[in-house]
């Protein structure tokens, strides 16, 4: 069952059945559907957005099927992935995915790609932090993980802004273009994302103790 969901509030007693919709100031993230393939084909295939990540389907077909998988995945309770668009059009712009790493969900990775034209936008941290707190309050993640190339300048600017600590690096682990690249290993901790999205009830605690 979903509920209408007010700005910046994600309300959903059963995200298996139907992903809610996410509503923040700009954005509005919503389920895939198949008539999403065509812009996403045309947001995600070009070289500067595919440049560091793996490869998307390289056909319009090909993100219908990848639309379809997601739904049956999402069904069946081990991924979600929501459709990006800028509210009062319901054209897709982009991708956020957020997937199991083992049964319970409570270790997940996520991952998400925008057309160009909204880099730089403001579209990915408002995107971004619906997507989180999807994570950590509907879904119960406790620990999210992502990966993003050494040399992927924005993904690793936009993960870090987000909150995520660099963990590690996982030497030659991507195969990309037919060269393995390093990743950098990057995780949330949902403690962390508590503590930080309360910034003024800790500086108000902070006071009283001294
Ligand atoms: C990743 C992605 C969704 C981020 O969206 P975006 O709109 O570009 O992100 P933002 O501009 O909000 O944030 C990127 C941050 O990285 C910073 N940045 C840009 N180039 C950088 C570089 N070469 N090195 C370090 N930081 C860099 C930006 O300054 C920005 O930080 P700021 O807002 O504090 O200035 C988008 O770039 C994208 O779709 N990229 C292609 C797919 C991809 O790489 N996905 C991520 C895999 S990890």
């Amino acid at each position: 069952m979903m509920q209408q969901p007010a700005t910046g509030q994600v309300i959903s007693s059963d995200w298996q059945r139907g992903l809610p919709v996410l509503t923040g100031k700009q954005v509005m993230l919503r389920e895939l559907r198949v008539s999403d393939a065509a812009p996403l084909f045309a947001m995600l295939t070009t070289a500067e957005v595919s440049r560091f990540i793996s490869p998307p389907p390289s056909t319009v077909e090909g993100f219908e099927r990848f639309i379809g998988w997601a739904q049956r995945q999402r069904a069946a309770g081990s991924y979600a992935c929501f459709a990006v668009t800028i509210k009062g059009f319901d054209t897709a712009i982009g991708i956020f995915q957020v997937r199991e790493f083992e049964p319970g969900f409570t270790t997940a990775e996520w991952g998400f790609a925008l057309g160009s034209p909204f880099w730089g936008t403001g579209v990915f941290e408002e995107a971004a932090d619906l997507v989180l707190e999807f994570a950590f309050d509907t879904v119960g993640v406790h620990r999210l993980e992502a990966r993003a190339a050494v040399l992927n300048g924005r993904g690793n600017g936009a993960l870090r802004k987000m909150g995520a600590v660099q963990e590690g690096i996982l030497r030659k682990s991507f195969l990309c273009k037919g060269e393995y690249l390093d990743h950098v290993l990057y995780g949330i901790v949902e403690d962390d994302w508590r503590a930080a999205k309360q910034p003024m009830q800790r500086v108000a605690v902070v006071e009283r103790v001294h």
